[in-house]
């Protein structure tokens, strides 16, 4: 049986996940794989003497792993960008095979990375949408297609907000807040609720799925933290769920990428991907349309996606590796201003006949057509009632000139909604 040697670097939710599969599933990997795994060493800022370290042997010195010849894959589960970074850098340096769930590096210094040596041997399965093998079914499974889309709901914090929105229509912040009590939002939620972990997942799929070098700033970025929830019940109203999504699209001008909130029809899978599920849903040639679903976090679900990683180099599978300077594909990046989209549009407007009228022709004096619309009954005494558009297909610059035009108008009253809409056909 061959035998395999791991030095973890961290010992946090994921690093103690990948100890516990290894200890329970030891027997069960080596039988699949003809793979006997061991974990040599443990590296992180301090011990924690309540954690069973399986026989390894711990320090506070991240250069063990790398130097000890006894290590034969390194895996860096310490997060953040800039000592990770390094590390892993260290780590390639060295000729070590590496296994990452750090999508913030990957996204951001990946290209770097992975050609600091031409036999590089760098995987990073977990970084996206957690247990779900979505890198391996796009390198792997689909690897004879050429794809449309990359869809998915990728940050499970911003899933369960929406969830909880509207299952019970709570507000944004009471949702957060009962997000952070059970654990499922950091102390500083921003990275999640503003769209920068989405976008850093959509960054990482966008190159695999579209052959481009990583570029963070391809992807355009909104979060969740002005959804409200009169949105949510309207939307509801009209037969949609809102979700944030990630989108990278193939389109006849270009390529798209962004993470924004988006109204999804309830008939679409993706709607009923409630709480903390994440869910990818790919549109390709060949396949058609495929689905993954699955948790997006948690240690153990994540050390699972880890684990295949480490599989996968220790028996040296040959599986397509990303090579930045191979990725040469010729689709333009799109800007967002030049974007297309169906729209979810709430102006608060007062209650006088003529209003309706004359945002609808603010509207169309750009271009813009109605799809569907309600207009609500003033509750006594209120000044502003909702008048909710869904628009057909428009261009973003567009829109942003009608509804600059429309939050001037003087009926006008409140800070307008603005949100997109994707039927996925
Ligand atoms: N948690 C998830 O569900 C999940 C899902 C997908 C991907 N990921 C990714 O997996 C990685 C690890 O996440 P995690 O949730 O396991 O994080 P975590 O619980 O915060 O654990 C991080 C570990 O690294 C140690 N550490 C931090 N900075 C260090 C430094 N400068 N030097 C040495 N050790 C250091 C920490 O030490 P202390 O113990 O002293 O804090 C801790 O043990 C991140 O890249 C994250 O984005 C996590």
């Amino acid at each position: 049986m061959k035998k395999v040697s791991l030095g973890i670097a961290g010992l946090g939710t994921v690093a103690q996940g990948v100890l516990e599969i290894i200890a329970n599933n030891r027997a069960l990997i080596a039988q699949r794989t003809g793979i006997e795994f061991t974990v040599a060493r443990v590296a992180s800022r301090r011990p924690k003497p309540e954690v069973a370290l399986a026989g390894a042997q711990f320090s506070t010195q991240l250069s063990d792993l790398y130097e000890d010849p006894e290590v034969d894959v390194v895996l860096e589960l310490i997060g953040g960008e800039t000592v990770a970074y390094a590390f892993m850098q260290a780590v390639v340096a060295a000729g070590k095979p590496l296994v990452t769930a750090n999508k913030a590096v990957i996204a951001a210094h990946g290209n770097t990375l992975l050609s600091l040596r031409p036999d590089a041997a760098v995987r990073f399965e977990a970084a996206v949408a957690g247990a779900i093998p979505i890198i391996q079914a796009i390198q792997q499974g689909l690897v004879a297609n050429r794809f449309e889309y990359v869809v998915g709901i990728i940050n499970g914090t911003c899933n369960y907000i929406l969830t909880a929105m509207q299952a019970q229509g709570a507000a944004f912040a009471d949702a957060l807040q009962t997000a952070q009590a059970l654990g499922y939002a950091e102390a500083d939620p921003t990275f999640d609720i503003e769209g920068i972990d989405a976008a850093h997942k959509l960054a990482i799929l966008l190159s695999l799925a579209f052959d481009r070098p990583f570029n963070f700033d391809d992807v355009y970025v909104e979060g969740i933290s002005e959804v409200t929830s009169a949105d949510i019940e309207y939307a509801d109203q009209l037969g949609y769920k809102i979700k944030h999504l990630g989108i990278a699209r193939r389109t006849d001008q270009g390529l798209e990428a962004r993470v924004h909130p988006t109204l999804v029809p309830k008939s679409q899978l993706l709607a009923s991907v409630n709480d903390v599920l994440n869910a990818v849903l790919v549109k390709s040639d060949a396949a058609g349309a495929t689905l993954y679903c699955g948790p997006g976090a948690g240690g153990a679900a994540t050390a699972s996606a880890v684990m295949a990683d480490v599989v996968a180099l220790a028996s040296q599978e040959s599986t397509p590796r990303y090579r930045p300077e191979a990725a040469q594909s010729e689709l333009q990046m799109v800007p967002i201003e030049s974007v297309q989209s169906a729209y979810y549009l709430r102006i608060p407007a007062q209650d006088q006949p003529g209003v309706f009228a004359s945002v609808a022709k603010a509207l169309s004096q750009h271009g813009i057509s109605i799809e569907a619309a309600i207009q609500k009954e003033a509750q006594g005494g209120q000044a502003l009632v909702d008048i909710v558009f869904l628009t057909q297909m428009t261009r973003e610059l567009e829109m942003t000139a009608a509804l600059a035009q429309v939050q001037n108008m003087p009926e006008v009253g409140g800070p307008l909604s603005r949100i997109r809409l994707e039927t996925l056909d």
